[in-house]
């Protein structure tokens, strides 16, 4: 299992906001969403684009490629054309310090 990896500062990282970190050779997406941040695979599960390129909707975000839409708390797949969730990953703040890490 990987160490965790440092995202930013919570102030850096504000409600509405989101940045990409890479662990290894993952990227992760982390978003805050009303002070809570989340964690996914920077993947689309439709054909491996970033998800990061599309737009955050409340609590959704939205593929730009072919409109595919996920939950942002669950990585759950909300519909076509993607079937199967994102990977979430978990997240930790620490001394105003956010962090995530690829646990698989
Ligand atoms: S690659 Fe994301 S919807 Fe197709």
């Amino acid at each position: 299992m990987s160490d965790w990896v440092r995202v930013c500062a919570t102030a850096e990282l504000l409600p509405g906001e989101s940045t990409v970190v890479w662990d290894g050779d993952t990227p992760i997406l982390v978003v805050n969403l009303e002070g809570e941040f989340h964690a996914l695979e920077d993947r689309c599960s439709h054909e491996d684009f970033e998800l990061s390129a599309g737009i955050v909707d409340g609590d959704q975000i939205e593929c730009t490629l072919h409109g595919a839409r996920f939950d942002l708390r669950s990585g759950e797949a909300l519909c076509a054309p993607a079937y199967t969730p994102v990977r979430k990953f978990p997240v930790k703040v620490e001394d105003d310090v956010v962090y995530t890490r690829d646990d698989r």
